[in-house]
């Protein structure tokens, strides 16, 4: 049974997420697909809004975690700024609507040409994570004649205690710069006559389940800006990032409001706006990934259920060793063993999860929960399979929000010699 408020289902009765049953949706769009909880995210979106309240300051969702356009599009009417990483990631929120002027822009490897096309959009802030950005920011700015809103994204080292391929504060990621050196960055920066300072920002990691390292990382950077502030250098905003983690098994999921509660009076008190980047725990468990169950095999050591899902549709449990809950949808067996759930594609590191107790037959459809964030973003056409279908429910309504590729579509670009 499962506990997800928006994937429910009353007892012994099919998996549904809000109004529509699972069931219904792969009847009519098929599977694999991806399915959203339009409810789920807003929600998910209140829990930031809320105790925001009047506050200065712009929760930017961040786009990585879920980009589907209509995604966007549903953040951006509850006012939603945008944290991106690429051009791309601009002309998506662009395309469903949302404010260039609520646009951070992150990321450690900017091009020229997404400088030039964040600048003329006029987004809100550069996170600038090397003094060698800053130069180029600086130039470009300079032919375009506009002055380049920056923050210098500051690595606290701060051990956020998470996986240590989405752990990003310590000294040794490759991330922004040492906060030892950040007076001087900023001091650089306030010698360039296209660049204006606006803010400082850390991000230190992702899935984060206590508040400690965000409040050591709080800290330390509003010292950086109270030095800052001595040496003549007044910024506008602090930008905690952002990583909150959700519940997957046995984590629990984080209570943003202690965050809330510590950081808006230090705020207040130097006249600072706040800016959130959140990602994860905005859509993470309002999305499922809806599968087929098309062979159930036995072998001497392990049974296996093997679906029409794969590693490319979902990559988290086969690059992090990440555990997400399974549910069958629905079905008549009643002899429940335990299986290795696995997609068709050859590489041994192709399961979605491992040594989980279920009852299925074959045709049976299975969910893996929590798939709203980093899901279908990190799906590739290996093994030329075209991606999943995404389907958001609002209610009782379903919206195809992305049609599944055509196996013609992964080739059309390519030639014969
Ligand atoms: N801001 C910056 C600068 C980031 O690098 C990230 C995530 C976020 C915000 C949003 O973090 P979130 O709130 O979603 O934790 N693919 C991995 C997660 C990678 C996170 C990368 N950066 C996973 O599936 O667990």
């Amino acid at each position: 049974m499962v506990e997800t408020k928006h994937f429910n289902r009353a007892a012994d009765a099919a998996l549904m997420v809000e109004s529509v049953a699972l069931t219904q949706i792969a009847a009519d769009y098929g599977t694999p697909s991806f399915v959203y909880s339009k409810q789920a995210i807003v929600e998910a979106w209140q829990r930031f809004k809320k105790p925001l309240g009047d506050h200065p300051g712009l929760i930017c969702y961040a786009v990585k975690a879920n980009s589907n356009i209509a995604i966007l599009q549903l953040l951006a009417s509850l006012g939603a700024g945008f944290d991106i990483v690429s051009g791309g990631e601009l002309m998506r929120v662009l395309a469903a609507g949302g404010d260039p002027n609520k646009v951070i822009f992150s990321g450690v490897g900017k091009t020229s040409a997404e400088i030039e096309l964040a600048l003329k959009h006029q987004i809100h802030c550069f996170n600038v994570e090397s003094l060698a950005e800053l130069d180029k920011i600086q130039q470009i700015a300079e032919k375009m004649d506009v002055i380049a809103p920056i923050s210098f994204r500051v690595n606290p080292d701060v051990d956020a205690k998470t996986h240590p391929y989405i752990s990003t504060g310590l000294k040794e990621n490759k991330f922004g710069i040492p906060i030892d050196s950040a007076l001087q960055a900023y001091g650089a920066a306030q010698k360039m006559s296209h660049i204006g300072i606006t803010g400082v920002d850390f991000h230190i990691g992702s899935q984060l389940g206590e508040v400690a390292p965000y409040f050591e990382a709080i800290d330390k950077t509003l010292n950086l800006i109270d030095k800052l502030k001595a040496s003549g250098i007044e910024v506008k905003h602090l930008d905690v990032g952002g990583g909150m983690g959700i519940q997957y098994q046995d984590e629990t999921a984080m209570d943003v409001q202690p965050l809330f509660d510590y950081l808006l009076p230090k705020l207040a008190e130097r006249n600072l706006a706040v800016s959130m980047e959140p990602g994860r725990c905005i859509v993470g468990n309002a999305g499922a990934l809806l599968t087929k169950v098309e062979y159930i095999k036995d072998t001497p050591d392990k049974n296996f259920v093997i679906v029409d899902a794969a590693m490319n549709d979902l990559i988290r449990p086969a690059l992090y060793s990440a555990w997400q809950r399974v549910e069958v949808v629905s079905s008549a067996a009643t002899k429940t063993r335990e299986y290795d759930i696995v997609g068709p594609v050859c590489e041994s590191a192709d399961f979605l999860a491992k040594g989980r107790e279920l009852a299925v037959d074959e045709g049976d459809l299975i969910a893996v929960l929590d798939s709203g964030a980093y899901g279908f973003v990190m799906s590739s056409n290996y093994n030329t399979r075209p991606r999943a279908a995404e389907i958001l429910v609002d209610n009782d309504t379903t919206h195809v929000v992305r049609e599944r590729e055509s196996v013609e579509s992964l080739f059309a670009l390519e030639k014969l010699v």
